[in-house]
């Protein structure tokens, strides 16, 4: 399927992890593919390369999207090369996971600044560029701990929270533009991510094949399933869906315990 011919992508933080599989699942369906990255230059790179073997363009942007200068400065980047933007994928995080009491402002910063306030801020960079495409789309990747408490998540729970909230606000100001703002909220996927849970670290895959377990769906949600409905939501087929989370879990986040 070729949803996204000639279309220009922006995924934040796609040289590794959840976001690499989305810019691969765009360039598979036609789209050319901006990778940002901030700490690891090399697995961008190659994500890249894999994005120019399908005979697309990749442009491949160092900067931390905590940062309102480097924030500006990739879409400088963006507008200088393909002189518009499609859609942005909001998928870039980081984090201090610590108990609420042991939290520090400048975690709070970090973590607030780098996975909300980039989305905010990035979207007004954005929409300009989607106008001269006649609209677009954004999707930002959030998390269950938005709406559950997770272990030492306190932090990264509200910023991501700051996200759906932002996705409401950003999809009733923008869909008169034809842009479409809405979020997708993964469980657990296996990525380097997992590593930065004490749990994970004491228990290591134990604790994954426990969430398994309790999934009334029987496994993970993988990188590829959350592709599939972020590439729904950026397509025609969601036109009408505006300002939601789309919670992919199987089943994980429903049941009691
Ligand atoms: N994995 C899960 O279980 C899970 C569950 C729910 C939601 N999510 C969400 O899904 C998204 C992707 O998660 P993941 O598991 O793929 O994460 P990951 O493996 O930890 O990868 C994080 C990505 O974000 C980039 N990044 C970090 N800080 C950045 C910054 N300041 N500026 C630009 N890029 C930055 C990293 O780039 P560098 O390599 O260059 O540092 C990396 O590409 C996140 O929003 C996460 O909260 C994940």
């Amino acid at each position: 399927m070729q949803r996204f011919a000639d279309k220009i992508v922006l995924v934040t933080g796609s040289g590794r992890g959840i976001g690499r599989e989305m810019a691969l699942r765009f360039a598979r369906e036609g789209a050319h593919v901006v990778i940002n990255f901030f700490r690891n230059r090399e697995p961008a790179e190659e994500t890249a390369a894999e994005v120019r073997a399908l005979g697309r363009q990749a442009l491949v942007v160092r900067a931390n999207v905590g940062d309102l200068d480097e924030l500006a400065g990739m879409y400088r980047q963006v507008e200088e090369t393909f002189g518009a933007l499609d859609v942005l994928i909001h998928n870039a995080a980081s984090g201090y996971n610590r108990p609420a009491m042991g939290q520090k402002p400048r975690g709070w910063e970090w973590t607030m600044n780098i996975n909300a306030r980039s989305l905010l801020f990035g979207a007004q960079h954005a929409a300009p560029l989607m106008a001269r495409r006649g609209g677009g789309a954004i999707v930002a990747l959030s998390s269950l701990g938005s709406i559950r408490v997770l272990e030492e998540y306190v932090v990264v729970g509200t910023s991501k929270a700051a996200i759906e909230a932002l996705v409401r606000y950003l999809g009733v100001e923008l869909a008169p533009q034809g842009i479409r703002v809405n979020a997708v909220s993964p469980g657990v996927v296996r990525t380097e991510a997992l590593e930065h849970f004490q749990t994970f670290r004491d228990e290591g895959p134990d604790v994954v094949s426990e969430v398994e377990a309790r999934t009334p769906a029987g496994r993970l949600c993988t990188p590829a399933d959350v592709a599939d409905v972020v590439a729904y939501l950026c397509s025609d087929e969601a036109t009408m869906i505006c300002g939601q989370t789309i919670i992919v879990d199987g089943g994980y986040s429903l049941l009691a315990r």
